[in-house]
């Protein structure tokens, strides 16, 4: 697909992400020639800064960033694509004067992207304020427009914010960004499964015996405390990031990889999800919050300690819940979801764990590692996929002991990159198979809802787990069977 020229809009443009993720995915993306030619990038910011200091900060933000370092030859062209814009999202002039830049059309390519790196409580003014200014119209070119998580707070917030932005936008026009889908290791699970025919039989409730899906940090919440507080590791992480990575390890089979195919089988599975009752809610769910502990030897402060959290929050830094995909492929096997920040590894993987072999062929032999068939998907630190199975030892004994058979996804010589610029370049692209569609973001806030009132509703107590340990003891309450646990590692258990 070929990116035609195009004028880039980044709201938040000083912002964390923008720094972190935004600017350097743009110039990793014009490193490999990527970028078209004509392609502007236009920083909205509210500081006073004239465009030398604009591009002193991005500077700044590469020395950090730049997987190779800085180039000067490839920098020098960024610079030229560089412009700061001067304006406050609140305000509605600093969008006319916007617009007014934006017209020059000598200067600014007429397509036009505006990526919203702002508070989630802004999407919505923002928009219909690029609207009042005629900046959404596509007469002269695309108009798109990339909405960052959270998507509405809840259900009944994320439908209202649609229908919102409905009255300013065609759903051609939107980009929902989940930016684990921009992972190269996310996308490998769908070669994986519809491009080996080898796993499709086995791929199903006669084979596998459940699912495990972990996000785990050691990082806490840093500086984030006043998004964190009022979100939770359910919103954060769980509600997106982690039923995406379920959607795509239990779907059908698309028609085709393009986005309309595609984002229909995930709907699909999220609308079989078996609803959870509130009444179920603590068998399904479990959410605790760190208290202080050590992370690579060193002491860390626990939730309630961080900067800006409210003494009394019961916001959960860890959430976990079992969900069952009521379907012909699915039924009654147990996928279970949990996320957390200062637990003992960082590190996102899929599990899954395979029915157990009748063993009793074995039953006179030294067999004793009777370990079910695991396949492990790391998707980071750690990018491989492994299918551990039993083979016997060398020796005149029959004992055995477990294997890995390794599909690792990327060689030495080969560079990571970010997901940000797959999605960067998807949108100048204007591919939306790796975007969410309304009713996507829709179901999943089904799912959640009634756990998310819940716990609102419960407001004296919630579970703890020291900084540094896998979470608390107490959830193993939430496994179908006294022979599930988690699973830690990506190297054989036994
Ligand atoms: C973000 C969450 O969406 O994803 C963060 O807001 C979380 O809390 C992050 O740390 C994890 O992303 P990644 O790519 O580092 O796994």
């Amino acid at each position: 697909m070929k990116a035609e020229d195009c004028t880039y809009v980044i709201y938040g443009a000083t912002g964390n992400l923008s720094r972190i993720k935004l600017i350097p995915a743009l110039y990793h993306l014009d490193v490999e020639n990527l970028l078209p030619e004509g392609c502007t990038i236009v920083a909205v910011g509210r500081r006073d800064w004239e465009q030398e200091k604009w591009q002193a900060e991005v500077r700044d933000m590469l020395e950090v960033k730049a997987r190779k370092g800085v180039d000067e030859v490839v920098f020098k062209r960024f610079c030229q694509r560089l412009h700061f814009h001067k304006g406050d999202i609140k305000e509605a002039e600093s969008y006319g004067s916007l617009a007014q830049v934006l017209n020059d059309t000598k200067k600014f390519p007429q397509n036009k992207a505006f990526y919203l790196a702002i508070s989630p409580s802004d999407f919505g003014d923002t928009i219909e304020m690029l609207s009042d200014v005629g900046l959404l119209k596509e007469d002269g070119g695309w108009s798109r427009v990339v909405i960052e998580k959270p998507f509405g707070y809840d259900l009944q917030s994320s439908q209202s914010l649609q229908k919102r932005i409905d009255k300013y936008l065609q759903e051609e026009q939107i980009y929902r960004i989940d930016h684990y889908l921009g992972k190269g290791t996310v996308q490998n699970l769908l070669v994986f499964r519809f491009a080996n025919t080898m796993l499709e039989p086995l791929w199903n409730r006669h084979y596998i015996d459940h699912i495990q899906i972990t996000h785990s940090e050691e990082f806490g919440i840093g500086s984030r405390a006043q998004y964190y507080d009022t979100s939770g590791a359910m919103r954060d992480m769980l509600q997106s990031h982690l039923l995406q990575l379920l959607t795509l390890v239990t779907m059908e089979p698309p028609a085709s990889m393009e986005a309309e195919s595609l984002r229909d089988e995930k709907v699909k599975v999220l609308k079989s999800i078996r609803p959870i009752p509130k009444e179920a809610v603590n068998a399904c769910a479990f959410r605790a919050q760190y208290v202080s502990g050590n992370i690579n030897g060193e002491k860390v402060n626990g939730y309630l300690q961080e900067e800006n959290v409210p003494a009394d929050s019961v916001t959960e830094t860890y959430a976990a819940m079992k969900l069952y995909v009521d379907n012909w492929r699915w039924k009654d096997v147990p996928i279970y979801l949990r996320t957390g920040k200062r637990m003992a590894k960082g590190q996102s993987t899929i599990s899954i764990c395979f029915r157990q072999p009748p063993l009793q062929l074995f039953r006179d032999t030294h067999v004793r590692c009777t370990s079910p068939n695991w396949l492990l998907l790391g998707i980071q630190p750690e990018e491989c996929i492994r299918m551990e199975m039993t083979v016997k030892e060398p020796g005149l004994e029959m004992s055995t002991r477990i294997t890995s058979l390794d599909a690792s996804y990327r060689k030495e010589d080969e560079h990571q990159t970010d997901a940000y610029e797959d999605l960067l370049l998807d949108v100048i692209q204007g591919d939306r198979s790796l975007f969410l569609r309304s009713d996507e973001v829709e179901y999943a806030w089904r799912i959640v809802d009634p756990i998310l009132q819940k716990w609102a509703e419960e407001r004296d107590y919630i579970a703890s787990y020291p900084a540094g340990s896998w979470g608390p003891d107490e959830c193993r309450r939430l496994f179908e069977k006294e022979s599930q646990h988690w699973r830690h590692t990506l190297t054989p258990e036994c």
